[in-house]
C-alpha cells in the first residue's frame, strides 16, 4: 500500500484551518477517528470502574482496550501499560517509587540530551534519597551522546539510568541498545523517554532493552495521555505512594485517581488509526508497517527542509546528529528565535521557539541565555509543499 499524504491529511479536520504545522514535536493534531472515539464516550453511559452495572463494565473495557492498543503499539505486555495524565507526571510516581529502593551512595545517571522530564524527576529523587547524580554529556557540536562515556559513568552503585530515545530538540537518537546493556551489566535499570521517539517509526520496548518505557499519547495522534510500560513482575517489586482504598493491582497501582476514560478510548483509537495506515494480519504487524512508511515519507520531506535550511548562510543548524528523527532546531543571524517563530506564526505557520524543556542541552550549546532555537519538525501529514511554504517565509 503507497503511501498517500492527501489521503492522510484529509483526515485530520484541523488541517483545514490552513496553518502549516512544524509543531508536531510539541504535539501533534488528532484525526476525526480520534476526536469521534472521545466523543463517543462523552455520549454514552460510561461510569466509574469495577461495577456490578453495564456503564461501569464500558469503563473496564475501554481501559483494557488502551492498555491491548499501547500493547501493540509498544510491542509489550498490555499488563504492564500504565496510563496516566502525562509523562511528566508518569515519570514523578515511578521515580518517587524507585528512590525508595535507593540507599545514599547510590547513583542516578541521567544525560543532558534529554527533555527535563526525563531529568529532574530524577535528580529530584535521588536528592531524597540521597543518591548522587551523574550526567552523561553531549557533544556540542553535533548535538550527539557519544555512549563511551557510559563505561566511566555506570558504577555497580548505579541503580538507574535515564536517557531519551530520541531528542525532542534536535531529533538526536542516541544508541539506547548499547545504554541498556552497559546499564544491565552493572545492575541497573534503564528508563528510555520515547516520547519524542515513538511518532517516527516503530518502537519495540523489549529490543531496545528499556526496562521502563514513557510516551505520550498525543505525540503521535492521540489525547492527552502519559504511557509508561514496564514488565508487570516488575512493576510488582515497586511501591508508589497511593491512597489506602486505591487498587492495588499492576498497574492500577501507579496510576493515580480516576482515569479519563474518554481520553483512554482515544488512545486506542489513535493506535487504530496507525495500524490503519498498514497491512499485516494482526494489529502490530499493521502498526509496524505503517511506521515504516510513515517514517520514510517523514525523510523525504525533511531532507527538502534540511537542505533548504543547510543552503541558507543566514541559518545555522542546531547539531548534525547521524541518526535522528525529523526534527530541527535552527537559529537565524541577526533575529532572536522569538522574532522568527512570531514572524513565521503570523504567516501561519507553526515552529516552536526556546528550549522546549531541553533546557540542560540549550545551556550545552550556549544558547539558553539568547532564546534557545527555533524547531521545526516534520510528522506524518506534513508536506513538502508546506516545507516550501516555511523556507520562502523565513
Ligand atoms: C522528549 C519529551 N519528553 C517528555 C515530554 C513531556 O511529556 P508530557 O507533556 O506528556 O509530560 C515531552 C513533551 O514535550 C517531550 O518532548
Amino acid at each position: 500500500m503507497a503511501y498517500d499524504v492527501q489521503a492522510v491529511r484529509s483526515q485530520f479536520p484541523a488541517l483545514v484551518e490552513g496553518l502549516a504545522h512544524f509543531d508536531g514535536p510539541g504535539g501533534t493534531q488528532v484525526p476525526a477517528a480520534v476526536a469521534d472515539a472521545v466523543a463517543h464516550v462523552l455520549r454514552s453511559a460510561v461510569s466509574n470502574r469495577h461495577g456490578d452495572f453495564a456503564s461501569s463494565a464500558r469503563a473496564d473495557a475501554i481501559v483494557e482496550g488502551a492498555r491491548d492498543a499501547v500493547g501493540d503499539l509498544l510491542a509489550v505486555d498490555p499488563r504492564g501499560v500504565v496510563l496516566g495524565p502525562s509523562m511528566t507526571a508518569n515519570t514523578y510516581v515511578l521515580a518517587g517509587a524507585l528512590a525508595k529502593t535507593w540507599a545514599p551512595g547510590d547513583e542516578v545517571v541521567v544525560s543532558r540530551l534529554d527533555h527535563d522530564a526525563n531529568v529532574r524527576p530524577w535528580v529530584q529523587a535521588a536528592a531524597a534519597a540521597g543518591a548522587t547524580v551523574r550526567w552523561a554529556d553531549i557533544d556540542e557540536k553535533t548535538c550527539e551522546l557519544p555512549i563511551e562515556q557510559y563505561a566511566d559513568l555506570l558504577t555497580d552503585r548505579t541503580r538507574l539510568v535515564a536517557v531519551t530515545a530520541a531528542s525532542n530538540a534536535v531529533g538526536t537518537r542516541p544508541d539506547v541498545r548499547a545504554i541498556a546493556d552497559a546499564a544491565h551489566a552493572r545492575g541497573a535499570l534503564l528508563h528510555v523517554d520515547g516520547v519524542h521517539a515513538t511518532p517516527h517509526g516503530a518502537v519495540d520496548v523489549p529490543a531496545l532493552g528499556a526496562d521502563f518505557y514513557s510516551c505520550s499519547a498525543y505525540k503521535w495522534y492521540g489525547p492527552h495521555v502519559g504511557i509508561t510500560v514496564a514488565d508487570p513482575a516488575l512493576l510488582e517489586t515497586l511501591r508508589p505512594d497511593k491512597l489506602v482504598p486505591s487498587s492495588d493491582d499492576v498497574p492500577d497501582r501507579f496510576e493515580r485517581g480516576t482515569s479519563s476514560f474518554e481520553q483512554l478510548a482515544g488512545v486506542a483509537a489513535a493506535v487504530d488509526w496507525i495500524a490503519a495506515l498498514g497491512t499485516g494480519a494482526t494489529r502490530r504487524e499493521r502498526v509496524v508497517d505503517a511506521m515504516s512508511m510513515i517514517e520514510a515519507h517523514e525523510l523525504d520531506v525533511f531532507t527538502r527542509l534540511y537542505d533548504g535550511l543547510s543552503a541558507r548562510d543566514d541559518v545555522t543548524l542546531l547539531g548534525c546528529p547521524s541518526r535522528r528523527t525529523p526534527t530541527v532546531g535552527f537559529t537565524v543571524d541577526r533575529r532572536t528565535p522569538q522574532q522568527v517563530a512570531k514572524a513565521l506564526g503570523d504567516k501561519g505557520i507553526c515552529v516552536w521557539a526556546g528550549n522546549y524543556y531541553a533546557v540542560e542541552l540549550m545551556r550545552r550549546v550556549g544558547l539558553e541565555d539568547s532564546g534557545g532555537a527555533v524547531r521545526a519538525g516534520v510528522v506524518c501529514y506534513s508536506t513538502t509543499d508546506e516545507v516550501d511554504r516555511l523556507l520562502g517565509a523565513l
